[in-house]
């Protein structure tokens, strides 16, 4: 459990030895808090989200980039999001108040890969300190009675199944694939996993649309966690499938060199000046030299923030 204090100059609350300070919060509170006062004061304020509409879950994206755009230095066991955060506690504290508060988590293949085999996307993993607190969030105020739905997508079905996501009894995942990917899951025993259901869309590139659309009517998911990542994020950004942001911005410069170069949070599309996404700043906050900043996607439309100003 971690210490808590309150820096009531602004507004900053311990975390361990971490304080994490809301420096801009444009987001309206509601009329009643949401988080149970101890994670509300850990992370400087409330978290709420809108609810879905009726065709799509309401959908996060998660990531960390270093100050240059850097998600992964792309070396072998150093890829993943811990070397570019540092292993920052609070940016692990984020990921799971954010998985906590999801009906899903979903990634693909290529970050399922990266993840140690005996990996969950549960809250209690990505920062163990807050496991009980997480849990009594999620099961007596948001009243969601099991863990976050995992989703895998992958359009070739080459993935190792045996691990802990696919065969662990209470966490239920749903592999996301073609009409090929499921060939091969099957003939790799996928049928026999009893936690683990597979899907088949239409591909070899599936729609972020169809995968929502699943989601939301088959498996009633209403909040998804897009932990990424940059291929399959982009995709889901360049179709409009993204509504918020998550980015911890660590204060270290990774640089690109050899190719392929390392990624940013977006692979596989290049956008123009003039199709490029502009995004809407929901709140900023800080502990050392680390940014956690909240964007929405719904730059110059109406939304539950009112009508933001727009950058152009
Ligand atoms: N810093 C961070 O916050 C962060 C977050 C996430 C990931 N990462 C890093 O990013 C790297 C992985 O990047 P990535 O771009 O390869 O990750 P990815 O998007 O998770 O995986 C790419 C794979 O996912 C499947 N896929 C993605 N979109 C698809 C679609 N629309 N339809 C069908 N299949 C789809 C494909 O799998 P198949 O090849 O099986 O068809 C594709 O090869 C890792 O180093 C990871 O650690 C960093």
């Amino acid at each position: 459990m971690w210490r808590e204090s309150r820096d009531r100059g602004h507004g900053g609350n311990r975390i361990g030895s971490q304080i994490i300070r809301t420096l801009i919060d444009r987001r309206e509170a509601p009329a009643q808090a949401v988080l149970p006062e101890e994670l509300r004061s850990a992370y400087g304020g409330d978290l709420w989200f809108p609810p879905p509409g009726p065709e799509r879950p309401y959908v996060i994206g998660n990531f960390v980039s270093t100050v240059d755009g850097v998600v992964s230095y792309e070396i072998a066991g150093q890829s993943g999001g811990g070397d570019i955060s540092g292993f920052d506690p609070s940016d692990r504290f984020i990921m799971g108040l954010l998985r906590a508060s999801a009906d899903a988590v979903m990634m693909g293949s290529g970050t399922l890969h990266e993840t140690a085999p005996g990996h969950l996307f549960v809250a209690g993993r990505a920062y163990p300190e807050a496991r009980d607190l997480y849990a009594r969030y999620r099961s007596e105020i948001l009243r969601k009675k099991t863990p976050p739905l995992h989703v895998v997508v992958s359009g070739s079905g080459r993935m190792d199944l045996t691990r802990a996501v696919f065969r662990t009894p209470g966490i239920r995942t749903l592999i996301v694939t073609t009409k090929a990917g499921g060939d091969l899951l099957a003939d790799s025993g996928a049928a026999s996993l009893v936690s683990t259901e597979v899907r088949q869309l239409e591909g070899p590139i599936i729609a972020p649309a169809a995968i929502l659309e699943l989601l939301r009517a088959e498996f009633d998911v209403s909040l998804l966690l897009h932990e990424g990542g940059p291929t399959l994020f982009g995709k889901f950004l360049a179709d409009g499938c993204v509504d918020e942001l998550f980015l911890t911005i660590a204060s270290q410069v990774a640089g690109r060199n050899a190719p392929p170069p390392r990624p940013g949070f977006i692979a596989g599309v290049g956008f123009t000046p003039e199709t490029a996404p502009w995004l809407d700043l929901v709140s900023v906050k800080q502990q050392g030299n680390h940014l956690y900043v909240r964007y929405s996607t719904a730059h110059g439309k109406k939304t539950v923030l009112g009508v933001l100003p727009n950058r152009r």
